[in-house]
């Protein structure tokens, strides 16, 4: 048993075996208040970074990890939760400066100031803090996602349970802290979109070898300078490199690049690999796996979840199927690029996912713009309307930033509203093959096409507002 003193602990990272959904934990007691503590984490394998985190009371229905000893952690700076081996606590001060030495990155920059000022604010007071009123909140709100075995976190483990042909993969490393061994295969890159050009950045800062190409050149430029290579066409690109990655605007686009003039198609030769990135319909997909894997080649779709911000600071959601190996392959790049990866089995799989996912999103987007208009042709404050909303069950960083970005008219793209549109269109026609009815999103779907009209397609996917006020 550990026995812990001044109530300060580092903790170390559970061991991720993806598969084992029942990690190996073990508890401590400890004397007085838990609350009080604060930790950081190593990794067994030197994989994971130490974080500053303390102790806090796991949710009630929470399932504690059977047999062995551990603690409800939650991080600074991340907000995440994690189940704490005990032995893998230790004294925060105690190795401060060895946390600092090895873990580099604003992300663990914005960790350590929180811990600092915690302690600031706990040194002052005669108790000990008692409770974290927003970590209890978040807890609540979070019980439904947390059931079971399955826990999410932004760049912690992922401690998962594995159905089907579904695998999840965290990003054990992200590109925020700055631990990732690069793959030594030669990774080719096209379309230097807003989220690209995030990923490009990433896989660059994390030791990638890269080159880049894009349909708009000059775009390349910046790339070069933090050290990628110039690709002349996607062809050249596609037989430079083991691994091609795409990420375009829609299917045509993706189909232009591979099966275009100077198209991908022309560089494949038996072995190399091509990852689609873009969102586009399971059809774009099995199309052009066939031609891919007809050359020789090895095909994985992998399009994304996320925000242009997402995609800068590394923290993007990837859903990839097709090609295990070419997955596998991935791996550096994907925890470069991404929070967490999911395996999804066959080619389309993913595509499909994704457009479920985006229907969603875009659905539930023009419904916040339908509600803050409704509140102002009510003569209701949206702000008001915003600040409820934020303390309720549906309160979430998309929710607020949205809004607040709505409120205060700035429509600059995170995400363009072209292609949530174009997400939402797929979508339906999906169902429309599946003949299952997409009312919602057909709705959301005309407002969408509506705020096009007004011109509004460059402009974040929170421009649909603009289609109710005019
Ligand atoms: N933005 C997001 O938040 C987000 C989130 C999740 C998924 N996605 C998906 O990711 C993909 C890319 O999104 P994005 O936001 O990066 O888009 P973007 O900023 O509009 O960039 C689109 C990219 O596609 C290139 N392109 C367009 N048509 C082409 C063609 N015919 N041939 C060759 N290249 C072409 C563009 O080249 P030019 O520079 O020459 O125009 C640009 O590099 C889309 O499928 C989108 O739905 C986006």
């Amino acid at each position: 048993m550990y026995r812990c003193q001044s109530h300060q602990l580092t903790v170390e990272l559970l061991s991720r075996d993806i598969k084992n959904s029942e990690p190996e934990c073990f508890s401590v007691k400890i004397t007085g208040s838990v609350l009080t503590l604060w930790s950081y984490f190593r990794g067994k394998l030197g994989r994971y970074p130490p974080w500053p985190g303390k102790i806090v009371s796991p949710p009630k229905d929470l399932k504690k990890p059977r047999g062995k000893k551990c603690h409800f952690v939650k991080f600074f700076g991340t907000e995440d939760h994690a189940w704490i081996k005990v032995e893998q606590l230790k004294p925060y001060h105690a190795h401060k400066e060895e946390m600092i030495k090895i873990n580099k990155g604003k992300r663990f920059q914005q960790a350590v100031d929180a811990v600092e000022d915690f302690l600031k604010k706990a040194k002052g007071k005669e108790q000990p803090v008692k409770d974290d009123p927003h970590f209890h909140h978040f807890l609540l709100s979070q019980s439904e996602k947390v059931s079971r075995n399955i826990m999410i976190s932004t760049n912690l483990p992922l401690i998962v349970q594995v159905t089907g042909s579904t695998s999840i993969q965290a990003a054990d490393s992200t590109a925020i802290n700055g631990s990732i061994t690069p793959t030594d295969k030669r990774i080719g890159f096209l379309g230097l979109g807003l989220m690209g050009s995030g990923i490009v950045s990433n896989l660059l800062k994390m030791g990638h070898i890269v080159t880049v190409w894009n349909r708009t050149a000059e775009k390349c430029d910046l790339f070069i300078q933090e050290g990628a290579r110039l690709g002349r066409t996607p062809a050249e690109v596609a037989s430079m490199c083991d691994i091609t990655f795409s990420c375009v605007s829609d299917p045509k686009a993706a189909r232009d690049l591979v099966l275009g003039p100077s198209g991908v198609l022309q560089g494949i030769r038996p072995g190399k690999c091509y990852v689609e990135m873009s969102t586009v319909d399971p059809e774009t997909i099995t199309e052009l796996s066939q031609v891919i894997t007809s050359r020789g080649g090895r095909f994985l779709e992998a399009p994304v979840a996320g925000s242009q911000q997402l995609s800068n600071d590394g923290m993007l959601v990837i859903l990839a199927a097709g090609d295990r190996t070419v997955y596998e392959d991935c791996s550096s790049c994907f925890q470069a690029m991404g929070k967490t990866s999911f395996f999804l089995g066959e080619a389309g799989n993913a595509a499909r996912m994704m457009l479920i996912l985006n229907m969603v999103q875009g659905s539930f987007m023009a419904t916040i713009a339908e509600g803050l208009t409704l509140a102002q042709a009510t003569g209701q404050s949206q702000q008001t309307f915003l600040d409820i909303l934020c303390q309720g069950q549906m309160a979430s960083t998309f929710v607020d930033q949205k809004c607040q970005n709505i409120l205060q008219g700035n429509f600059k793209p995170d995400y363009y509203l072209k292609h949530i549109q174009k997400d939402l269109r797929l979508a339906i026609s999906m169902g429309d093959m599946a003949n299952h009815p997409t009312p919602m999103a057909a709705a959301a779907n005309e407002v969408y096409k509506r705020a096009k009209a007004l011109d509004q397609s460059d402009n974040d996917i929170s421009a649909v507002y603009r289609a109710y006020i005019h």
